[in-house]
């Protein structure tokens, strides 16, 4: 078997054809879903039958496993693997959430631009999203290209975020939608330094690094902070930089993390399943040391 990589645009997003991630890719194949992954950012595997075990399995041929934090929430029991983040609305015993489940105000946080794991110090490298059920209407995923954001951005942008780092914790991204966690979660999860631009070794290329994690930024008042991450917020999500993913059921779609921004799209959560699972993989380092900085400690001890 030889996978076919069909680009959705010149250089952002691609679904890869013919490629059964049940069983282990030839070298061959291999290399060439490891090349489109670089390129694209966003790869599409259409029509995927795995097991839990096999999607962690395929996983892990991208590096170690980033293990979901969801499990660490005040009492979420889980109703996949630990590898595995549970991004669907249902239950363990597969019944819908409800309105008022505080696994689903946690959620609700998805429908906000991201990347994943920004809010621990080291964070996602690529994250591997397999939809085996889906709503008949909404529940798109979205995803911005980073790299053609930064390479519209003007200079005077360039110029505040080049070099600088930003404080990201998932209090944050929860706050801005009114969810609270609590004193015990926050304790374990504390706000981490992140480079707010990365240079990708593999590419030669540029991409800012952003998501609604990010609350603060050193050496910045926080009000002057939180204009700029927005005005950033606002470039990097135009449409022009954006993949609207339609799923269809049993669509792989895996994205990396260091140089592109997601978001789900809402959809009626309380009357359709949405059965996403999510695996992912661990970045080789903090952001700050892969880009050269060292953050400031006192930053953090003035929070
Ligand atoms: C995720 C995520 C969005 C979605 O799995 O990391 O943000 O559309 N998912 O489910
Ligand atoms: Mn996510």
């Amino acid at each position: 078997m030889t996978v076919e990589i069909w680009p959705v645009t010149e250089s952002f997003a691609a679904e890869v054809g013919d490629a059964d991630l049940s069983t282990p890719l030839s070298a061959e194949d291999w290399q060439t879903v490891e090349n489109a992954f670089h390129e694209f950012a966003v790869l599409i595997f259409p029509g995927q039958t795995l097991t839990q075990q096999q999607h962690v399995d395929f996983t892990k041929r991208f590096g170690p496993i980033d293990p979901s934090m969801i499990t660490d929430l005040d009492g979420v029991k889980p109703r996949v693997l630990t590898y595995i983040a549970d991004v669907s609305n249902l239950l363990p015993d597969g019944s819908l959430w409800s309105e008022d489940s505080r696994l689903r105000g946690f959620q609700m946080g998805n429908q906000l631009w991201h990347t994943d794991s920004s809010f621990k110090e080291v964070p996602a490298k690529a994250s591997l999203l397999y939809m085996q059920s889906i709503p008949p209407v909404g529940g798109q995923t979205e995803f911005a290209d980073m790299r053609a954001a930064w390479d519209a951005l003007p200079d005077d942008l360039k110029v505040q975020a080049e070099g600088r780092i930003a404080r990201h914790a998932i209090a944050y991204s929860r706050a801005r939608q009114g969810f609270e966690m609590s004193e015990t979660e926050n304790t374990s999860m504390p706000a981490v330094p992140q480079a707010m631009v990365r240079h990708h070794g593999y590419s030669g290329r540029t991409g800012l690094y952003l998501a609604s994690h990010a609350g603060r930024i050193d050496g910045v008042a926080d009000d002057e902070a939180a204009a700029l991450l927005q005005q950033l917020m606002d470039h990097a999500t135009q449409r022009q930089f954006v993949y609207a993913h339609r799923w269809r059921a049993d669509d792989l779609v895996m994205w990396d993390n260091r140089c592109t921004m997601h978001r789900g799209l809402a959809y009626d959560d309380l009357r359709w399943p949405r059965d996403a699972q999510r695996a992912t993989v661990l970045d080789v380092a903090p952001t700050c040391e892969q880009e050269g900085l060292t953050p400031d400690a006192m930053a953090v001890a003035a929070e």
